[in-house]
């Protein structure tokens, strides 16, 4: 119907029909949404919320106009790069995500090789298997090579020998995650920074989940268990990813990139003054954008303070650690990995997790399914963060309710059959396969089935390849 009409409405009515159209979304306030989510508590939201208001119209390209929206960069970047243990050196941008950053880091590296490697003319990155997919968009983007490596299947933490051995002539970026997002384990990053220093390769650090979080993490003491190193004090690492908008606790959409020295941020950097247009001058991908974003996280820094981040880190961290305990004690579900922050993963080798994952949403819990990886089973990811903490006990209570409600019922979905039918169904036509899949996965064209379980088997039965292929044809179909 489109949004446009003839006549224009009241805000009243605005946003009553907003509200009319969030009521299918899922409710975050909650506390049963278990991932996605990093919200301070109402205080702080509020203030965010204004902060970002007064600051939605201006446009943070232009800081000449808005030296405001420079200064508050300014004060986030020196008080992350302090967090994050970077020197006077250290120079960043803000952007709106971590995928930017990230994307920023790649360039970055993929033009500091141009003008210092020109030797190479197919440049690869090297990551290991839980680094985050935006490394995968930004070499697609950027007509890179990726080489991925493997990580221990029971730590899920890089393996240092192996991203050694897959360094090549052509490598311009080694990448380690702190912590990856699926398994919120820290990669030894010292030891693979180490080993593309000697190689002369940049390394950078994908700490946008968790790069403040670990870092008050670690002021606090580490609250028993040392945080190993991951930031700029460790010799090595030439950039640094961070988000503002996950464990920093502002709202979307706000991340930092961080890089050694100017000499390598100056490689981020677009700047096009060829055209009739005004001089185009680019630290981030995004060119106009918001002063809103920066403001509101400039906003809920400053409230929370330090004291602020202990408080939230520390509850979180020992809920997590309870929650973990309370795990162990369920037959039939363990947690994979032994993770440094407050995210990890269900695994289950008697309940398939997709149908878990339908029992917990019917008991109002959102967790995020990931397939079969890299030796590792199929999977649910939760985050904990602060909206989530005081329902903790009520989620171990739940949990265990499904896991024993499945075990007595036995599968529902045969997974072995499923798996004749994929590979069956091997060497078909794509339009071909996607009309049986979808049959088989319960979908009759309107839309996702309520129980995803089926269909996550089958996709998680599937070669990522075609599993990548089959999506991007779905989704595009459907939205
Ligand atoms: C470790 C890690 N890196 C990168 C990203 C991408 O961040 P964004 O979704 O803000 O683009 C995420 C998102 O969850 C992440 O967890």
């Amino acid at each position: 119907m489109g949004v446009l009409r003839r006549q224009g409405v009241e805000p009243t009515v605005v946003l009553q029909e907003l509200d009319a159209l969030a009521a299918d979304d899922v409710d975050w306030a909650d506390g049963r949404l278990m991932s996605g989510i990093y919200d301070p508590g109402e205080t702080a939201h509020d203030l965010a919320a204004e902060a970002y208001r007064r600051f939605l119209a201006p446009n943070a390209l232009y800081i000449n106009l808005y030296p405001s929206a420079a200064a508050m960069e300014k004060d986030i970047l020196d008080s992350v790069i302090e967090l994050l243990r970077g020197d006077e050196q250290v120079a960043g941008s803000l952007t709106t995500g971590g995928t930017e950053s990230i994307m920023l880091a790649v360039k970055a590296a993929r033009d500091h090789a141009r003008a210092h490697r020109p030797e190479i003319t197919r440049p690869n990155i090297v990551l290991p298997v839980t680094a985050h997919p935006a490394f995968h968009k930004a070499a697609h983007y950027l007509g890179l090579e990726v080489i991925m490596t493997p990580v221990d299947t029971t730590g899920f933490r890089a393996d240092p020998e192996a991203f050694a051995a897959a360094l090549t002539p052509d490598t311009i970026l080694g990448v380690g995650s702190a912590p990856n997002f699926s398994h919120g384990t820290i990669d030894p990053i010292e030891a693979m920074a180490a080993v593309a220093s000697e190689q002369g390769v940049l390394f950078h650090v994908d700490a946008c989940v968790g790069g403040i979080y670990l870092s008050v993490l670690r002021r606090m003491g580490g609250m028993g268990r040392e945080v190993p190193a991951f930031d700029f004090s460790v010799p090595g690492v030439t950039s640094i990813s961070t988000d503002l908008h996950k464990y920093g606790y502002a709202p979307k959409n706000a991340s930092l990139v961080m890089y050694r020295d100017r000499e390598l941020r100056r490689h981020a950097m677009f700047v096009c003054s060829a055209t009739t247009e005004y001089a185009v001058i680019n630290p981030t991908v995004l060119s106009s954008r918001s002063a809103g974003p920066v403001a509101a996280a400039w906003a809920v820094m400053r409230h929370l303070g330090e004291e602020g981040y202990e408080r939230i880190v520390g509850e979180t961290h020992q809920a997590t650690g309870r929650v973990l305990a309370a795990i162990a004690d369920i037959d039939g579900i363990e947690v994979l990995a032994d993770p440094e922050i407050a995210m990890f993963t269900l695994a289950s080798e008697e309940v398939n997790v997709f149908e878990l994952d339908d029992a917990m949403k019917a008991r109002g819990w959102t967790l995020l399914p990931q397939f079969a990886c890299g030796g590792g089973p199929a999977n649910l990811h939760v985050s904990v963060t602060w909206t989530n903490l005081p329902h903790m006990e009520r989620f171990v209570e739940d949990l265990a309710e499904a896991v024993e409600e499945l075990r007595d019922a036995g599968p529902a979905v045969d997974r072995q059959a499923m798996a004749t039918a994929v590979a069956e169904l091997e060497g078909a036509p794509l339009d071909h396969k996607m009309i049986s899949l979808a049959g088989l996965a319960g979908i009759t064209g309107d839309g996702v089935p309520e129980k995803m379980a089926a269909l996550n088997t089958i996709l998680d039965l599937l070669d990522p390849a075609e599993r990548d292929q089959i999506l991007a044809t779905f989704v595009n179909l459907m939205s």
